[in-house]
């Protein structure tokens, strides 16, 4: 879940090099413009022809899962799921330089609420050492001021001589703060304060910790797709395809409230 939020969020902040009108010709900047302003509206409807789903908030009703893993053993699933605030994303600045075709952006979530409930049974096994595990889990959580910054260039594909690649890229995120006031009903109030606190100062630090392998992971997991879809297009038709996308959004007129 948090997984795929976070790759829709660098999703968008892939796609948000800066919208200002600088000539009458359509540019990248401004087709990056409205297919963020679209993207935006459509969130809560989502875009079944895409098979994007609605995503404002974006809501998951049942999950279960069955990990096993050498002596960790877990079972369990998540329901009623609901993540709010992903349409409600700015763009503190961006740039986009047509001669170097250099790009960078900065966009921020100033809040995402999750809410929802996990139940896990089994056994953790830690370095050998075997923990019971016994979950019923009211999560409540809220981050505030998820932040992205990055920058990218682009270059010529390596497969194909007309299409587009990522040629640099690097990204780091921040997170300003995370509250969470989860409620497991197999604990007392005291063990639940001290799993939210441990979970609040963990978030933070774990942001923290995290930042020198974020533009490696996202090297290896996520622009491998990007540059395999950019090798069919060149800047022209990558312009028109996010105008052309911002269009079908438009035209499918959401008026769902997020
Ligand atoms: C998962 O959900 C079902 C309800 O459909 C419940 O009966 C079951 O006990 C749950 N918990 C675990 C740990 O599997
Ligand atoms: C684009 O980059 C070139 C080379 O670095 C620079 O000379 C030019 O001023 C830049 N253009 C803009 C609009 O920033």
């Amino acid at each position: 879940m948090i997984a795929k939020c976070v790759l829709l969020a660098l999703l968008v902040a892939f796609a948000s090099a800066s919208p200002t009108q600088d000539s009458s010709m359509l540019t990248y900047r401004d087709a990056l413009d409205m297919f963020l302003d679209a993207w935006k509206k459509m969130l809560p409807c989502g875009f079944a022809a895409d098979n994007i789903p609605a995503m404002a908030p974006l809501t998951v009703d049942f999950f279960p899962f069955d990990y096993v893993n050498g002596e960790t053993n877990l079972k369990g699933n998540v329901s009623n799921i609901r993540v709010s605030g992903l349409d409600n994303f700015q763009i503190l600045s961006g740039s986009y330089n047509q001669s170097t075709l250099h790009a960078t952006f900065d966009v921020m979530y100033p809040a995402l609420q999750i809410l929802g409930s996990y139940e896990v049974e089994g056994v953790l096994s830690i370095g050998g050492l075997l923990m019971p595990i016994r979950q019923k889990v009211l999560i409540n959580k809220k981050i505030t001021d998820w932040r992205f910054v990055g920058e990218y260039t682009f270059g010529q594909s390596l497969t194909n001589s007309n299409g587009l690649r990522i040629a640099d890229f690097n990204l780091q995120y921040f997170v300003g703060g995370v509250v969470a006031a989860n409620w497991d009903q197999y604990m007392d109030i005291a063990g639940n304060n001290y799993f939210n606190s441990f979970i609040n100062s963990f978030s933070v630090l774990f942001t923290e910790e995290i930042q020198p392998y974020v533009t490696p992971l996202y090297e290896k997991y996520v622009l491998p797709s990007i540059n395999s879809l950019l090798s069919n297009l060149d800047m022209t038709q990558l312009t028109n395809y996010f105008a052309m996308q911002a269009e079908l959004w438009n035209n499918a007129a959401c008026t769902v409230q997020a």
